[in-house]
């Protein structure tokens, strides 16, 4: 039941927090990541792992987006990301030493079945990250590990995303620690950091959400609105823009950052609305500065500017037209805190409109046809 809440999305939003700690909860002991839901695969053979491909659709291959970089810095194995609907019509180089990641929160997702299918014949290994218990592409897995995100009933995925993000960063994590390729203390490190999160998401829940829901009440008559980000930040980025199509019916569109000069500058002029991620001022690829310009390129020619930046972070002020400040958090983790506010926007975007938050038009919870 919606419990009070204007729309099971406004809920299951406010749930974030939770959907990262209980996802967490079980899994980490003496400060490192043991999955014993890895074991069907085993260790060893995880050890010989070199190569990872993720398959998912929309929301969860976003996630899988973010779950690249992290195993790849963690685990040094190659990690692609592939559409479930696009892996299944190749013929996709496998080996016994592949390890497939399906992602899907309902599990019932017809495509990506498809493709857990497709790398099972092909003779890969395929471990699974669901939220729903039972459900049939993890019964098609050799291996599953569960979110705990609890039921998700709005058809705009959310908390489903937090929770799978923290999934394939616990794998990620495992990874690491088999291959020999993190420390225990980096292992440790990185733990502390996830198991941060989840207060962090409640003050960005607390800070953004009043700001959030005025700057969408100006904006309902807004065409289109183009997101920015990189690194992390580009599936950010890619996250918002999903949410505001479908749940408010706007044209959007996510960018990296630096792909702007190689095309989508030219959509910008005097009024258009862009959402920019920037990356935090320590981030270790120095990232922020090249952000920034892109900022002052696009305010130069009159976007207006709404940036999701770490708080404190002056460099921004100057060009931003709103900012929502997120807390301090490592370059992987920072993903986890800057995608809340384009979870909010959306549902706040779609309520002003007077939409049907919780049940956009044309779209299915779980879409188990092809
Ligand atoms: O149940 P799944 O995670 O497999 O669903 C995948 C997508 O259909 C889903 O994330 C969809 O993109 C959502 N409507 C996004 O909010």
């Amino acid at each position: 039941e919606k419990g009070g809440w204007s729309s099971f999305m406004a809920k299951e939003i406010s749930e974030e927090p939770e959907a990262v700690a209980n996802t967490i909860l079980g899994r980490v002991h003496d400060g490192l990541v043991s999955l014993k839901e890895l074991e069907p695969i085993g260790d060893e053979a995880l050890a010989g792992i070199d190569r990872i491909v993720i398959v998912a659709c929309g929301t969860a291959a976003y996630a899988g987006m973010l779950g690249k970089y992290a195993i790849e810095e963690w685990s040094r194995i190659p990690v692609d990301v592939e559409l479930s609907h696009e892996f299944r019509y190749r013929n996709p180089i496998i080996t016994d030493r592949t390890l497939v990641i399906s992602i899907s929160q309902s599990g019932e997702t017809m495509d990506t079945l498809m493709a857990v299918q497709h790398a099972t014949k092909a003779g890969a290994r395929v471990l699974s990250i669901c939220n729903t218990q039972g459900a049939t592409i993890p019964r098609e897995s050799q291996a599953v590990v569960y979110t705990h995100a609890g039921p998700e009933v709005a058809v705009a995925s959310t908390k489903a995303f937090l929770a799978q993000v923290t999934a394939l960063y616990l794998v990620g994590l495992h990874l690491g620690k088999v291959r020999g390729t993190q420390t225990d203390e980096q292992i440790r490190e990185n733990v502390i950091e996830l198991q941060a999160v989840p207060e962090k998401i409640a003050e960005v829940l607390s800070v953004s959400q009043a700001e959030i829901g005025q700057l969408a009440r100006w904006m309902t008559d807004t065409q289109s609105v183009l997101f920015l980000g990189r690194n992390v930040g580009y599936p950010v980025a890619l996250e918002g823009a999903l949410k505001l199509k479908e749940l408010a019916y706007i044209h959007a569109e996510g960018f990296a950052a630096g792909e702007l000069k190689h095309g989508p500058i030219a959509l910008i002029e005097p009024g258009q609305v862009v959402i920019v991620v920037v990356p935090s001022p320590r981030d270790p690829h120095s990232l922020h500065p090249k952000v920034v310009s892109n900022i002052q390129e696009i305010r130069a020619r009159g976007a207006r500017v709404i940036a999701i930046a770490e708080k404190g972070d002056a460099a921004v002020l100057p060009f931003a037209d709103e900012v929502i400040p997120i807390p301090l958090a490592g370059s992987l983790f920072e993903p986890f805190l800057a995608v809340v506010p384009m979870h909010i926007f959306g549902m706040e975007l779609a309520a002003a409109k007077g939409l049907d938050v919780d049940q956009p038009r044309n779209l299915a919870k779980s879409v188990t046809v092809e």
